[in-house]
């Protein structure tokens, strides 16, 4: 070995040495960062994370219990602070929400699928974020858009209905989320391209797009791709392939929505079976769009990623919390006579449920909010990041780290939650501690199933209209009761959404 060699190596072990030291005593980088647990040189504390062998929520419980509400995790090349506090994550994300606002960087697996940011859960807080945003609450969340869709509902849960009796006579029992996702999948890819499309390519869309959902999981690559290039080249490489089918699902939709929408609204100018009016669908509206920094406007490509979006954001989150709802009902029959009750006294036994009826029923909406307080989708908002430099709690927050807010925590707190782990949705009736909760988070945070501030999923009142119609419905129709050999179990487990580790197994008899 040279001189050259040995004076090299011995000044990156100078380096190293120096490096953990501050990174073990101040969580790492600058210096005002706040404190979290020792990582080990270069990597940090990824490894100490991977080999735990459980889902990151766990690890972060357990954090939160010696770092408190506010802490630096290093996983390889990436800082993440980790806010578990209530007045902290009020503070960053409603009093101070627009220095919070933004998304940190995407690996370059969900570069490929998001277009490069072109999306509205991924895009920067800036004019492209909000000019995607103001359109999709216009057109697709808004109340005059959701009314006037109603029938897409109404098409999609008429054949749910019958789906569920099927299955039920041919298995002995529902697959409840399976079942429930592929309708809420149909019912958000009707209201973005307007078509009735059959249930065999419904159902590869919801595959394809699944795929696309674990694909953008974060992987070792995205935490150290200095010393994964090779890994990472592969990764990418199955990304783009990917990419490629959901190209090829999703093209010829837009592309046959095109040709109708340029007809005027010819029904024989497209192959597919266009239902909604030239205007009515999500992407009729994108066609037109001119956002800033898309200069010439939105191509397939970009149609395909905000489309594909929605569809994501829309089906396991609604149907996660259907399924958890249904288990308790099933588990606790009391809970589900006196929403039937509720049900029979607002439109009748075999009366037509109208999606006003459900702001009449009480009890209905208490179970959807002690089903997302009790089992939120997911325990993490997406990743925030600051515009700018700051300061949160008396530490930095620089403005290219991760701001991971953990919003899991507020909800199993005894000191707001008396008994937490109980199912009881009686504590959001009146006077009860649940009764004033603002669940969107502006007047508090003391559940956030949907986040607060400017980037609270902005369906919010989609996702629980679809939620409570489908209950509704299923409990009108039938008694949900537990199956012999596979009783209901609440184990969880992580797969996008938290959903039980044994899908709920349900049957169903007749209401008599
Ligand atoms: C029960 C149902 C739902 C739950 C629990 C839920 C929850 C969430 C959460 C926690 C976020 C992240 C907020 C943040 O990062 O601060 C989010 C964002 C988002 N959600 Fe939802 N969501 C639901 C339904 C829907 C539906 C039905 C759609 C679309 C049809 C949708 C579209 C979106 C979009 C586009 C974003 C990104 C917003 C942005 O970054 O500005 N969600 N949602």
């Amino acid at each position: 070995m040279e001189f050259l060699d040995i004076l090299l190596l011995l000044l990156v072990i100078l380096f190293l040495k120096f490096w953990w030291r501050r990174w073990s005593t101040t969580g790492g980088g600058p210096r005002n960062l706040p404190p979290g647990p020792p990582g080990w040189p270069i990597v940090g504390n990824l490894f100490q994370v991977i080999l735990q062998r459980r889902p990151f929520m766990y690890v972060v419980q357990d954090l939160r219990k010696t770092y408190g509400p506010i802490f630096t995790m290093k996983m390889g090349q990436k800082t993440m602070v980790i806010l578990t506090g209530r007045e902290l994550i009020h503070e960053a994300l409603v009093q101070r929400g627009a220095l919070f606002a933004s998304r940190p960087a995407e690996s370059p697996t969900r570069l490929v699928f998001s277009l490069g940011k072109c999306a509205i859960n991924s895009a920067e807080y800036g004019p492209l974020w909000r000019a995607l945003r103001r359109n999709f609450a216009a057109e697709v969340v808004s109340p005059a858009r959701v009314k006037q869709c109603g029938w897409v509902r109404k098409w999609a849960i008429d054949n749910h209905m019958g789906l569920i009796k099927d299955q039920a006579q041919d298995k002995g029992y529902v697959e409840v989320m399976s079942q429930c996702r592929l309708t809420i999948c149909s019912v958000i890819i009707c209201i973005c391209f307007g078509a009735k499309l059959p249930q065999e390519l419904i159902k590869g869309i919801e595959s394809v797009l699944k795929q696309v959902m674990l694909m953008t999981l974060p992987k070792l690559p995205d935490f150290l791709p200095v010393l994964t290039t090779l890994v990472a080249r592969g990764q990418l490489r199955r990304a783009k392939e990917l990419r490629k089918r959901q190209m090829e699902i999703l093209g010829p939709l837009v592309r046959a929505r095109k040709a109708f929408v340029e007809s005027g609204g010819r029904a024989d100018s497209s192959p597919l079976h266009m239902a909604s009016p030239v205007g009515a669908a999500y992407v009729d509206s994108l066609m037109g769009l001119d956002p800033p920094g898309r200069p010439g406007g939105l191509g397939e490509e970009e149609l395909v990623t905000l489309c594909s979006e929605v569809i994501n954001a829309g089906t396991d989150t609604s149907a996660t919390a259907i399924e958890w709802a249904l288990l308790h009902l099933v588990v606790d029959q009391r809970v589900q006579q006196k929403l039937y009750e509720e049900i029979v006294d607002v439109v009748g036994k075999n009366g037509i449920i109208n999606e006003d009826d459900l702001e009449k029923m009480v009890y209905l909406k208490a179970i959807i909010k002690e089903t997302l307080r009790r089992h939120p989708p997911s325990h993490f908002l997406l990743s925030h990041a600051a515009t700018d430099d700051t300061v949160l709690g008396g530490y930095t927050i620089p403005k290219d780290i991760n701001l991971e807010i953990y919003t899991a925590w507020l909800t199993q707190d005894p000191t707001l939650w008396p008994d937490p782990e109980a199912f009881r949705p009686e504590r959001f009736l009146p006077g009860e501690e649940g009764y004033e909760v603002d669940w969107t988070g502006n007047r508090g945070v003391n559940m956030l199933p949907f986040g607060a501030g400017r980037r609270i999923c902005p369906a919010w009142n989609l996702g629980t209209l679809h939620v409570g119609l489908l209950l509704a419905r299923m409990v009108q129709a039938f008694r949900w009761v537990p199956i012999s050999g596979s009783p209901p179990d609440p184990t969880e487990t992580f797969a996008f959404t938290m959903v039980m580790k044994n899908p709920l197994k349900a049957g169903i008899l007749p209401r008599t």
